[in-house]
């Protein structure tokens, strides 16, 4: 079977950035654009953080598209508290040379999707103002495209942004509500199950083992989103939540889906960007998602080193250069 194009609509970030190694690294997925928003970082940022880690993943022929900066409504609103001052943590990437795609990414995912109808999965893992203008300039898009994998929303968990809402649906609750209502075949994966999916000190130790730029680059970059999330959340590690919807494209089995309505709250200032879930039925409405429910963890984080340890052999064969210092030049 030919792998199955992938586009990922990102705002690299600490965790998206794994989550592009995880698409180099899947034979079963070919990435054919990294789509850059506003969130983590600015959009300047994300879209020169798109291009070193794909420099990193020797995958530069991959288009980069710089997308909308701001949110739809909300003021932009950045992470650099989660991410660090630039998005990757304390890792310095090398420049790549390589330039920005000079079509912008709504265009992008508009022209992809259209030119193979049925056969584009979107993992959209940032806040969703890409998606929700390229709905309002080419609605066909709705029904062409294969699937929309989200990592967004809190539904029935405290949120990691406000006590109700996730990051990617507060940063822009407006795209977010047209996405929701757009009639697409979406898949939802909240924060609810990725807070969940740690990775630790002892799996990044593990995969240093490989040696080389790429598990330096990990190992600088988690340990500043790990010194995040024990500080803010106590938790043992850092949620990986955007390499986890990556990769229900290629392994859908690792989740459990429960079909069902689920809206976003866009009117009150205390509460925006909550996602609500109408698990009784009693608003009527039709299910707009497929809710992951429960995920495999412990599978999908053995997964994710095997990968990463595979992509290091796949570039650097069997014995990659050791680098040194806490840098990953
Ligand atoms: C989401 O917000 C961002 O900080 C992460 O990259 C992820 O997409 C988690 O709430
Ligand atoms: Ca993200």
């Amino acid at each position: 079977m030919p792998p199955r194009q992938i586009i990922l609509d990102t705002d690299p970030g600490i965790d998206d950035a794994l989550a592009i190694l995880l698409a180099l690294a899947s034979p079963e997925v070919e990435l054919t654009a990294v789509t850059v928003t506003g969130g983590n970082c600015t959009l300047a940022e994300g879209v020169r953080n798109g291009l070193d880690v794909l420099a990193l993943g020797d995958a530069s022929h991959i288009p980069v598209a710089a997308g909308v900066a701001l949110p739809l409504i909300r003021p932009p609103f950045t992470a650099p508290e989660t991410h660090g001052a630039t998005g990757l943590g304390y890792a310095r990437l090398p420049t790549s040379p390589a330039k920005p795609s000079p079509k912008h990414a709504v265009d992008t995912l508009i022209d992809a999707i259209m030119a193979a109808p049925g056969e584009v999965t979107l993992a959209a893992v940032a806040p969703l103002t890409n998606l929700a203008l390229a709905i309002r300039k080419e609605p066909r898009i709705v029904k062409a495209v294969r699937q929309v994998i989200i990592m967004g929303g809190a539904i029935r968990a405290d949120g990691n942004v406000t006590p109700l809402a996730e990051f990617n649906v507060f940063v822009d609750p407006h795209a977010a509500h047209i996405v929701l209502h757009s009639g697409m075949p979406l898949i939802l994966l909240p924060w609810d199950i990725t807070s969940k999916i740690l990775i630790t000190q002892a799996d990044v130790d593990r995969l240093l083992q490989a040696g080389g730029p790429i598990p330096r680059f990990i190992a600088d970059a988690t340990r500043f989103y790990i010194e995040f999330h024990q500080q803010h959340f106590g938790f043992d590690g850092c949620s990986i939540n955007d390499p986890a919807a990556l990769a229900l494209a290629f392994q859908p089995d690792l989740a459990q889906l429960q079909t069902l309505f689920v809206d976003v709250e866009i009117a009150s200032e205390t509460t925006i960007g909550k996602t609500i879930g109408d698990f009784l039925g009693v608003t009527q409405r039709a299910p707009n998602v497929q809710l992951v429910v429960d995920f495999d963890n412990e599978r999908f984080i053995t997964l994710f080193i095997e990968r990463m340890e595979a992509l290091v052999r796949q570039i650097h064969g069997d014995a990659p250069a050791i680098s040194s210092g806490n840098t990953s030049q």
